[in-house]
């Protein structure tokens, strides 16, 4: 990256992606402000922002000096001085392939603090990341009380937030509000685990309640494991102030001379399309720059944990595999339960960090289970979760000064009773947690995939390694990037799965070093879909495990047909989570064809385009979505009955994304109609499906003893 522009005395800095445009003020000694966040401007548009009566606000705005106004950096200087005055000195712009980086640095005339705000445009995907970096240039020490990543002032009108909350087996569920006066906090102080009760992301709808396909919307998704805050500030301005950051709380974060804090990223998305204009763009851009192999297809594949929990043994693990592979899986990943030789792993009170295999389940080691897998012509995963450690285990009575614990106090314990967390601020932790990897790499070079776990959050607040307890949180998640920098480094090929009691880092801070994120651990189809369908706010399918699984649901205990299980599941990443030795036959061929249609779609889900049509969560008593390639020569439509009544009518299924001049010919997927729909084979104009829609039954036409409440449709549309 060489530096092009240097502007000294800037002023106005544009910053465009294709169809969005930024306008900021950066004129030297001034502070730097923000005029314009939205649509794509024209060459000369910039001024009619001013013409029109548009008004900028402080781009970063600082605490002390400006009323009541919400800041985005707070410190406390060595002399006790808490008020900060940030006046543009520098700005430097670099071009670098897909767009420019921006910095705008920033000091102040009385304390000793530089502040640099840096964007980087992501042109073809409509991403605008920005970060600070606040370095401390005196001779003491000064102390950040907030740090921010970024601030976007949203003009008031009739602006709706959308953001995800939840819970375990209930992550990433929406919720969304017209944003009001006062404040509205989003805060995760978990530690480990940062997306179960709410999502570091939001949409910001411009033109009032929420539309999938239309309407002004901007995205914000902040780009950090740890804990961190979303603040909508509605003051007696004129505009909503939106903040996200790490969260500061209880971290005033020290900087020592000369010493500098880095934010996390925080990435807008802006779109004229609606919700799903601001999917496409953050799913886009995450798949080639966030996602590990964003661009590589993901195997079918059958964990072992709803179908066998920690009953583990050689026998088991190789019928599991026998059964995935007749049914045309690709991997089979053998999940928790298999290690631990003084404690063996019988249940989840003991054994975290004893990663030796228990032989006296699997005499042969995971060598003879990578050779089982080679002989059912798949590959093999394997479950660890190695933040984490028990009590009981024989990692803890070496190394109890491992483990987080505030000073001078007992542990506090999570799952199990026994688990502990692993100071991952420790270098000698992070040594040994690469070895975890390193050593099941080394050993057996064919393993194709890991699931990483973890399943407890941070207890009890202080380390036994850092000195400032209150750098916990970030000097955890830097220990934790250090480390999977490692291994990535070392292993770029082999697919990792992010899991944290289900669905607890689906974020874009996690996911660079991971393939994927285990939604929740909650499989039941119909709340997959609402939950699935938050979750694809930010994120794509390629990354969303998606798993066919038993019933009754082991969460919920609801049983819903095994075509709507399927029928759910192959909009996400396709997987299965289920004992196949429990299927009938009948079952087994019906998966076998669902996982045999999947792989002709594969590419179509895994790397479309979503628009989601009609939302489960506005009670209409169906849900429907579909994936469309970026030149709309393929699509997959999805169609889920969410609610029976008796005498319930549906509309027409009317699509999106399509190419209304293009002709299409439908073919239904997971078939188990007797009889094909009338648009079975036959062909139709993008803009009959999009204007008129198909006509679908809102029953499967079975025979009687097969019918059931759960009907669903799966149709593959190609280009003629
Ligand atoms: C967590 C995960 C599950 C499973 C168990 C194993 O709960 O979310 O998928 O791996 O741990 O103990």
């Amino acid at each position: 990256m060489n530096a092009l522009v240097t502007l000294l005395l800037a002023s106005t800095i544009i910053l465009n992606t294709n169809n969005s445009t930024m306008v900021l003020n950066a004129e030297t000694g001034r502070e730097a402000q923000i005029l314009y966040y939205g649509a794509a401007l024209g060459p000369n548009e910039t001024a009619a922002l001013e013409d029109a009566g548009f008004r900028a606000s402080s781009l970063y705005p600082a605490f002390g000096l400006r009323g009541a106004a919400e800041p985005a950096v707070s410190m406390i200087q060595a002399d006790g001085n808490l008020t900060l005055d940030l006046r543009v000195s520098e700005v430097s712009a670099q071009k670098w392939q897909n767009g420019e980086v921006l910095s705008i640095t920033s000091c102040d005339p009385v304390c000793p603090v530089t502040v640099k705000n840096f964007f980087k445009t992501y042109e073809a995907e409509n991403i605008i990341e920005t970060w600070v970096e606040i370095t401390n240039t005196g001779k003491k020490e000064s102390t950040l009380t907030r740090y921010y990543s970024g601030h976007l002032p949203v003009r008031v009108g009739d602006v709706w937030l959308s953001t995800l909350y939840g819970t375990w087996a209930n992550e990433g569920r929406v919720c969304e509000e017209p944003l009001a006066r006062g404040l509205k906090l989003i805060k995760n102080m978990d530690g480990t685990r940062n997306s179960h009760t709410s999502h570091a992301e939001a949409m910001i709808s411009l033109d009032g309640k929420p539309c999938e396909n239309s309407g002004r919307v901007i995205g914000l998704a902040l780009e950090w494991g740890g804990n961190y805050e979303l603040r909508f500030q509605t003051n007696d301005s004129d505009f909503h102030h939106v903040f996200a950051g790490i969260c500061p709380d209880n971290a005033p974060y020290t900087l020592a001379k000369g010493e500098t804090f880095k934010s996390p990223a925080l990435a807008y998305s802006y779109s004229g399309e609606g919700l799903s204009g601001v999917s496409r763009n953050f799913h886009r851009w995450g798949r080639k720059y966030r996602l590990a192999h964003g661009d590589i297809e993901r195997k079918v594949l059958l964990n072992s944990w709803e179908g066998v929990y920690f009953d583990i043994n050689e026998p088991g693990m190789d019928q599991m595999m026998g059964d995935i592979a007749s049914m045309g899986g690709e991997l089979f990943v053998m999940d928790d339960g298999w290690f631990g030789v003084k404690y063996p792993r019988k249940n989840d009170s003991s054994s975290l960090g004893d990663w030796e295999v228990d032989r006296t389940k699997l005499p042969g080691g995971i060598g003879a289970l990578v050779k089982m897998a080679d002989g059912h012509g798949i590959r093999f995963g394997i479950w660890i979760e190695p933040e984490m450690t028990n009590s009981v285990s024989e990692l803890y009575e070496k190394h109890p000064e491992w483990v987080l614990k505030a000073p001078g106090r007992e542990n506090v314990y999570g799952r199990g009773g026994t688990q502990l967390v692993l100071d991952m601020a420790n270098p000698q932790v992070q040594d040994y947690v690469f070895g975890i990897v390193d050593g099941l790499l080394t050993q057996n070079p064919r393993i194709d995939y890991i699931k990483w776990d973890a399943n407890m959050n941070i207890s009890a607040y202080g380390s036994q390694y850092t000195k400032d307890q209150a750098r916990l949180d970030v000097a955890y998640w830097d220990g934790f990037a250090r480390t999977c920098d490692r291994i990535r480094a070392k292993y770029p090929d082999v697919t990792i799965q992010a899991c944290a009691s289900g669905g607890g880092r689906a974020n874009w801070g996690v996911l660079p070093w991971f393939d994927e994120f285990w939604t929740s651990d909650n499989t039941d189809a119909l709340q997959r879909i609402y939950m699935q369908w938050g979750t694809s706010y930010f994120f794509p399918a390629i990354a969303m495990a998606s798993h066919i699984s038993a019933t009754p649901n082991h969460t919920v205990f609801r049983t819903t047909s095994l075509k709507f299980r399927c029928d759910v599941a192959c909009s996400g990443r396709l997987g299965m989570e289920i004992q196949p030795k429990n299927m009938t036959d009948a079952e087994k061929d019906f998966c076998r064809k669902v996982i045999a249609d999947y792989k002709g779609v594969r590419p179509v889900v895994q790397f479309g385009d979503i628009y989601r049509l009609t939302s489960p969560y506005d009670n209409k008593g169906f849900a429907s979505m579909m994936y469309v390639t970026s030149e709309k020569d393929k699509a997959v439509f999805y169609w889920w009955k969410i609610a029976n009544f008796y005498d319930q009518h549906f509309p027409r299924a009317v699509m999106a994304g399509l190419d209304p001049e293009k002709t299409y010919r439908v073919h239904e997927l997971n078939r188990i109609d007797i009889t094909p729909l009338p648009c079975e084979g036959k062909c139709f104009s993008g803009r009959f499906l999009m204007e008129n829609g198909l006509d679908l039954p809102s029953s499967n036409n079975v025979d009687y003893n097969m019918k059931s409440d759960w009907s669903s449709r799966v149709l593959y549309l190609t280009v003629e």
